[in-house]
């Protein structure tokens, strides 16, 4: 996990108003409920009393009561109520859960990977979706640290392998760049993949920067957008669940059909086909060992390897930088 990260952990509709949801992320078991006010909060899943699961309670007004013995939580973690103290009694600090900072938006729940901080950076996401765009949604679970998921959407070299049936038709082995840019930690990705013609492949350094959008863009710490077309769209969050698994969330957004009853149908053909490309994906992806990448492990990169080489050195990066 990289520190000091909004993190999509969920997507908003796992979650349902006066309910808890126990999930593990980041190798934690975390309980998250949504108050009869809507608002989301995240803390860690066992109670400071004797260790009881959170998540097996109930939501009382905005926090949550444990099953065992009643004690109340609020969005902070910090405990409210001990019902045996009775309800006047102050409660003492060390009543308290590690609480995550939360925010809803896009449909997705967020959760802030370091102190909570008014001064907490916005949300990020695609500057180019809005809200003309639908979108579905679809759920996959991949045995294997979220990085090698991420890594995977950011690699043009197995296009013509992994999807030879599919995206990756035309025999376009030769891989030239690709053109990559890092700024602001969102990384850019051209792909100028072609038939191997006998040529060597350009270099990056030798392409002018190109005059269309990014095929693929990646947003620290863990969204992905394929910009299909102006307005076709894959969106991934790559969600950690501990070291040796992970939840992508797939979303197609689009607007190119608006009629209800026609986009069910769009929506559906496409699921099908979404499907079959990611399973393409994960049936390589789970047998990379080890299950986590990380800058400087023992791979032999190439050059076409640009975009990999650009997000395991940012996130090195980012697990030196002192916390705020
Ligand atoms: S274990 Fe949670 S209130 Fe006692
Ligand atoms: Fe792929």
């Amino acid at each position: 996990m990289l520190p000091n990260q909004w993190y999509v952990i969920l997507e908003t509709g796992q979650i349902r108003r006066g309910k808890t949801l126990g999930v593990t992320r980041f190798g934690e078991k975390l309980v998250a409920w949504r108050d009869e006010q809507g608002r989301v909060a995240v803390v860690h899943d066992q109670c400071p009393h004797r260790g009881a699961a959170l998540s097996a309670g109930r939501v009382v007004s905005n926090c949550v009561e444990c099953p065992f013995h009643g004690f109340q939580f609020d969005a902070t973690g910090c405990g409210r109520v001990i019902p045996a103290n009775g309800r006047s009694a102050p409660v003492p600090k060390v009543f308290h859960t590690a609480a995550f900072p939360t925010r809803e938006a896009h449909g997705f729940i967020w959760v802030w990977t370091g102190e909570d901080d008014h001064r907490l950076p916005p949300i990020p996401f695609f500057d180019d979706i809005d809200s003309s765009f639908s979108y579905f949604s679809a759920t996959s679970h991949w045995p294997v640290d979220y990085t090698r998921a991420i890594e995977n959407q950011l690699d043009v070299v197995h296009l013509p392998f992994v999807h030879k049936t599919t995206i990756g038709r035309g025999n376009a082995t030769l891989v030239d760049g690709p053109y990559a840019t890092l700024q602001d930690d969102r990384l850019s990705i051209w792909v100028s993949n072609r038939v191997d013609d006998g040529t060597l492949p350009r270099k990056h350094t030798e392409m002018p920067r190109p005059d269309r959008k990014p095929l693929l863009t990646f947003v620290f710490p863990n969204i992905w957008q394929n910009r299909l077309s102006d307005d076709l769209r894959i969106v991934l969050a790559f969600v950690p669940v501990d070291d040796n698994n992970c939840v992508l969330y797939l979303r197609q957004y689009q607007r190119v059909v608006r009629v209800p009853v026609v986009r069910d149908v769009f929506n559906w053909f496409s699921k099908l086909g979404n499907n079959v490309i990611l399973n393409q994906d994960r049936r390589v992806v789970i047998t990379q060992r080890p299950v986590k990448s990380y800058a400087g492990m023992d791979e032999h990169l190439i050059q076409g390897d640009r975009p990999i080489i650009l997000y395991r050195a940012r996130c090195k990066e980012l697990l030196e930088i002192k916390p705020m």
